[in-house]
């Protein structure tokens, strides 16, 4: 009614303007309406400095159209993710001709390329902005064991960064120095990103595996950034979540540490009930270890773990855990049961309770999903996933293309191994569609 006779007025009063008078009040009128859209237009795609918020849709875009990653060649990703069989048997036979290959990038290209920072992060596409509120404040922390391939790391640090998160870098003792001081250049373009500060030389299967994740750990529970959760990956990872999936996901959890856990078959136990020799590889002796302190019972699970950062902590400071971890040292392959075991400790904080209950397979935690070649067969016929696309290595499966559309309907926010000798184009069209999801929530 208020409103009807303002109006009303407004009307009147604009019927008395003289021609000049309209002219002058039209003239403001467009200027403000100028301003007002030249405000919502302004998408700063100066995105470095960048500090959030895809303001609408045509921002959206705009920052899509400069930072969407797309698979090269004749490949259709839609159609290779959709799980299209026409299009999954060319691109196999693709991978197979040799000349098809793409020219991989060296350390001495990235050693070349990040001396100019600004000119990296665009060519590489790298998202310097949170994309969402809730995201930026919910930084994740990273530690990355590596030891070699340059270009898959920067893929996948590329794929997972976010300049709220914190990244440390574990390089392993034993690389050639070239791939240590390329690893170094990247870190530098990146303020949230970092290498270790204690470098151990890591022995497959031996305790040093997981000494570099607590390096990496010590180190980060030191940085600045607030982190929520940890997350720890090797060279062979790639996600299969978007941050935004990812921070969803881990707020879901709420305050639990999230992995496989299992109580440990037979044939296992001989990892930790004798004492292993490691020199350049790890032996097993005829001496039996002690039980461990206090006999906790020990639950086998896998390296590839989401932790809390209470839990992270407690890692340090629990006296039983410190212990544990210490009697651990001298066993076979201790990365795959120390978290799996101190996540059944009701002292740690996020744990579950030591019951048949709370045990949790590898494909049914959230961390990393592996298709073990003993497991693959016909899923009419039981099996849990189908036979590997790309070839086998250590009896666990390096993707193929044929595995994305698979891949990507697992809630699992990494998937292990990738390979770009054994199927680039796999690691190519994940690349796209993790870039389109992040954007649009969905694959375009
Ligand atoms: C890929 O395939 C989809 C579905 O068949 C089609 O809609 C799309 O246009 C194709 N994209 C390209 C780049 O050819």
């Amino acid at each position: 009614m208020k409103l009807l006779k303002m109006l009303n007025k407004l009307q009147r009063k604009l019927g008395r303007l003289n021609t000049k008078q309209f002219l002058i009040f039209g003239g403001i009128l467009f200027f403000f309406t100028m301003v007002v859209k030249y405000i919502s237009l302004d998408c700063n795609l100066d995105y470095i400095n960048q500090n959030g918020k895809l303001r609408s849709e045509r921002c959206r875009n705009l920052y899509y159209q400069d930072l969407k990653i797309l698979a090269t060649g004749r490949k259709n990703c839609s159609r290779i993710i959709s799980g299209d069989p026409d299009e999954v048997r060319k691109t196999l036979i693709d991978n197979l001709i040799v000349k098809n290959r793409r020219v991989v990038t060296t350390e001495k290209d990235y050693l070349e390329g990040t001396k100019d920072c600004t000119m990296f992060k665009k060519q590489k596409k790298y998202v310097m902005f949170s994309l969402s509120e809730e995201e930026r404040n919910y930084p994740i922390a990273y530690s990355m064991v590596i030891h070699d391939d340059i270009e898959m790391f920067e893929r996948l640090l590329r794929s997972i960064y976010m300049p709220q998160n914190v990244y440390c870098i574990h390089v392993d003792m034993k690389t050639p120095e070239t791939f240590y001081e390329a690893v170094k250049a990247i870190s530098l373009c990146f303020p949230n990103v970092f290498l270790s500060s204690k470098r151990e030389s890591v022995v497959y299967a031996s305790w040093s595996r997981v000494q570099a994740d607590l390096n990496c750990m010590e180190d980060l529970l030191n940085s600045i950034v607030d982190w929520k959760y940890l997350i720890n990956t090797c060279g062979t990872d790639f996600p299969l979540k978007t941050n935004t999936e990812i921070v969803k996901a881990l707020k879901n959890l709420n305050g639990k540490n999230n992995m496989e856990s299992e109580r440990p078959p037979s044939e296992k136990k001989r990892r930790w009930e004798y004492h292993f020799e490691t020199k350049d590889n790890i032996l097993q002796t005829k001496i039996k270890k002690k039980p461990p302190p206090l006999n906790i019972p020990i639950f086998s699970g896998s390296a590839y773990v989401l932790l809390t950062r209470d839990f992270v902590k407690s890692v340090f400071e629990n006296p039983i855990a410190k212990e544990f971890l210490e009697w651990a040292k001298d066993t076979y392959s201790p990365d795959e049961y120390v978290w799996a075991t101190m996540q059944r400790l009701t002292e740690m904080p996020g744990s579950m309770p030591n019951h048949i209950k709370n045990d949790i397979s590898d494909l049914n935690a959230l961390a990393r999903l592996v298709k073990w070649e003993s497991l693959e067969g016909d899923i009419e016929h039981g099996a849990p996933y189908s036979v590997c696309t790309g070839k086998h290595r250590r009896q666990v499966c390096v993707y193929g293309t044929g595995d994305l559309h698979w891949l990507i309907q697992q809630h699992h926010f990494f998937a292990n191994k990738f390979d770009p000798r054994v199927d680039d184009h796999a690691i190519q069209c994940l690349e796209e569609y993790l870039r389109s999801k992040l954007f649009y929530g969905k694959i375009v």
